[in-house]
């Protein structure tokens, strides 16, 4: 498939995907509409939809029929959206600027803000629940992966890693597992979702986990060069590093450069073991390239 017939057929996996998530938000009067405004406002605001894209992309990819990820998909794009609504809060890195719009506590206040993450990353476990086209196996499974890539051993810690390094020297695998476990574990469950949805084995799901897993270092490190770079913005604040220890700040710009292109390297090799297809590859390796998948 050209190019063009690819990026056009991932802009309607997108609107398929972003109506799917206003299905799965609550309609209006189901809860106090401050809550309910402040999850929906997070959620629908325009961001790239990676990890959802990567479900989709893999399930594709191990040959699943179509459509059996989506809702799956949504539910990580929730929990990667209450963890931006946390990760922007005065407490952590006090963000005014999110997907291009006020960030979520600034435009409805702190306590809908956290009341909000804590519903979508709830509402998440609830939409793998009620997927009627997964078998309960599968749904227990994603579960369970889904609550590992947010506790004490995902996200949450990666998070809580990320706060305590201000003012601090990171050895540069300190910084990677800070950076795995912030970033990577939110890519790497939902490739696996979408590998297990598929019926991958276990040797082909560990693979495709590698992939994301060196696809989220990569990630962090583009995230953090655009932060340093401090020109095209995402529609998020920036210069919000300045002073951290970051791949930026221990190797340089260049340095930092030719560190994620080694991960993007190492994660197309790791495809070659999963001997799937290439649609998450040609999508991801989009967002790293000067082609742009839009946000
Ligand atoms: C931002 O993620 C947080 C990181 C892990 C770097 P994205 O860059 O995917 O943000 P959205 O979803 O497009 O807003
Ligand atoms: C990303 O870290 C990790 C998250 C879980 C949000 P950042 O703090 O660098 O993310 P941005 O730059 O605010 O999106
Ligand atoms: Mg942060
Ligand atoms: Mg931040
Ligand atoms: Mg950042």
């Amino acid at each position: 498939m050209d190019d063009a017939a690819f990026f056009n057929g991932l802009e309607q996996t997108r609107g398929l995907v972003e109506r799917r998530l206003v299905q799965l938000l609550p309609p209006d009067g189901q809860a106090p509409a401050g809550l309910i405004g402040a999850a929906r406002y997070a959620v629908l605001a325009p961001g790239k939809r990676f990890r959802p894209m990567l479900a989709i992309l893999v399930a594709r990819d191990f040959g699943a029929i179509d459509g059996s990820a989506i809702d799956a998909a949504c539910a990580f794009e929730m929990v990667h959206t209450a963890s931006l609504i946390l990760d922007d809060l005065p407490s952590m890195d006090d963000a005014s600027l999110r997907r291009g719009v006020a960030t979520t506590h600034r435009a409805f206040n702190e306590a809908n803000a956290i009341l909000a993450a804590v519903a979508l990353l709830n509402r998440a476990f609830g939409v793998i629940a009620d997927d009627a086209g997964l078998t309960d196996a599968i749904k227990v499974e994603l579960m369970a992966r889904l609550s590992e890539c947010v506790g004490f051993r995902g996200l949450v810690a990666g998070q809580a890693r990320d706060l305590d390094r201000r003012g601090k020297t990171l050895s540069n695998d300190e910084i990677d597992l800070l950076n795995h476990q912030k970033t990577g574990v939110l890519l790497v469950a939902p490739a696996q979702a979408g590998a297990l949805i598929a019926g991958a084995d276990g040797t082909r799901l560990a693979a495709i986990g590698e992939f994301a897993r060196r696809l989220g270092l990569a990630f962090q490190i583009r995230d953090d060069i655009l932060d340093a770079e401090g020109t095209a913005s995402e529609g998020k604040d920036l210069g919000k590093d300045a002073g951290m220890p970051t791949l930026v700040t221990s190797l340089g710009l260049a340095g930092a450069r030719q560190a994620m292109q080694g991960y993007l390297d190492a994660a197309r090799d790791a495809l070659a073991e999963a001997r799937c297809g290439d649609h998450a590859w040609r999508y991801a390796s989009a967002l790293f390239g000067p082609r742009k998948v839009a946000a």
